[in-house]
């Protein structure tokens, strides 16, 4: 079969030919779909993501851990928990009979694939707590999570929205997704805690965190109270590291901010079922849209590499 192979840490997947994958007691084979290139397959492959060595080790393999595919029987399902040097960018994948679900009718396969980002920015509601018509900023909404974020917060009911980039272009854009303002994080030090402190209304009550690093440090910077003031409670959800895998955060912002931090991973297991039932019927009825770009796996090399898509997940296709 066809697979999409990486070689080395750090290289570009090529399509060629692999070895097809004995079927064992208890495994299925798929076809293969719709894969969703995400983040966090880039930084396994390039060899920054704390489970790379994994991938290191098995190589020569192929990335993606998870995808949309059909069961011999032709039925559309999500599959997943490959193991290097198995992985999702190829014709077809053995899994786990257990590893897969049923994808619901009316849905796509490429958005399906493309589904995880919107249903884990339910994180806002799930680890969060989001009640409607509170103040949610979403730090790193031009990105594609972001963007979902912007338009999930907005169905959730939301009072009002803000959100953060550095592309005035790309934050035009996500004001026109719902977001009420929009804070520009490309300037210096005092002049974002000051757009922070500005535009946050009554009180930010949940953050959506896709950036940490310096935005969130300056972010924490902002929500100290400037006097001995009682500041209301601020629930930061943790989701994404754009900008640095690290803050510095000073005891004054726990002690005094009313800063409380969770991980998206908060109440998932228990949460997430009825989040990923409320998100499909969301982008069923058309409140939601994940915008995807499509590429075959022959030009997977291609595909890989682009730098332009502005918003929009690239998801891998037969081809
Ligand atoms: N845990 C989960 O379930 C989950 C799900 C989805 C995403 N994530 C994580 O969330 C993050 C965003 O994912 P995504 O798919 O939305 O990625 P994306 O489409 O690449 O968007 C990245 C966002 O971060 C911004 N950004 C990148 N580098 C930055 C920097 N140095 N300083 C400030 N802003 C920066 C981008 O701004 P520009 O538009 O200007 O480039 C964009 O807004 C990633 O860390 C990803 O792994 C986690």
């Amino acid at each position: 079969m066809k697979a999409a192979v990486v070689d080395r840490l750090g290289g570009t997947p090529q399509y060629r030919d692999v070895g097809e994958p004995p079927v064992h007691d208890g495994e299925v084979r798929v076809t293969v779909a719709a894969v969703a290139v995400e983040n966090v397959d880039r930084a396994i492959v390039a060899g920054t993501h704390y489970t790379a060595a994994e991938f290191q080790s098995a190589l020569p393999a192929i990335p993606c851990f998870d995808g949309i595919g059909h069961l011999p029987d032709g039925s559309l399902v999500g599959f997943g928990g490959l193991k290097p040097p198995q992985g999702a960018l190829a014709e077809h994948v053995i899994v786990p009979a257990t590893h897969t679900v049923p994808i619901p009718d009316g849905i796509e396969p490429p958005t399906a694939a493309a589904l995880s980002s919107a249903i884990s920015a339910m994180c806002m509601r799930t680890a969060a707590g989001l009640t409607a018509g509170e103040t949610v900023l979403i730090q790193g909404a031009t990105g594609v999570a972001g963007r979902l974020a912007v338009q999930i917060a907005r169905l959730l009911g939301a009072g009002r929205i803000v959100a953060t980039g550095r592309d005035r272009a790309a934050l035009d854009e996500v004001a026109a997704l719902g977001a009420d303002a929009v804070i520009d994080t490309a300037v210096d030090e005092d002049r974002l805690v000051r757009a922070f402190r500005e535009n946050a209304g009554q009180g930010y009550d949940v953050v959506v965190d896709y950036l940490w690093g310096r935005p969130a440090e300056l972010l924490t910077r902002a929500l100290v109270p400037d006097s001995f003031a009682l500041a209301k409670p601020t629930r930061l959800v943790q989701i994404g590291e754009s900008a640095g895998p690290a803050v510095r955060l000073t005891a004054d912002a726990l002690r005094t901010s009313g800063l409380e931090i969770y991980g998206a991973a908060r109440n998932a297991a228990a949460a997430m079922p009825a989040a990923y039932r409320q998100v499909v019927d969301w982008v069923r009825d058309g409140a939601l849209t994940i915008p995807v770009t499509t590429m075959p796996l022959s030009l997977v090399a291609e595909a890989w590499n682009r730098t332009d898509l502005r918003g929009r997940r690239l998801v891998v296709v037969p081809g």
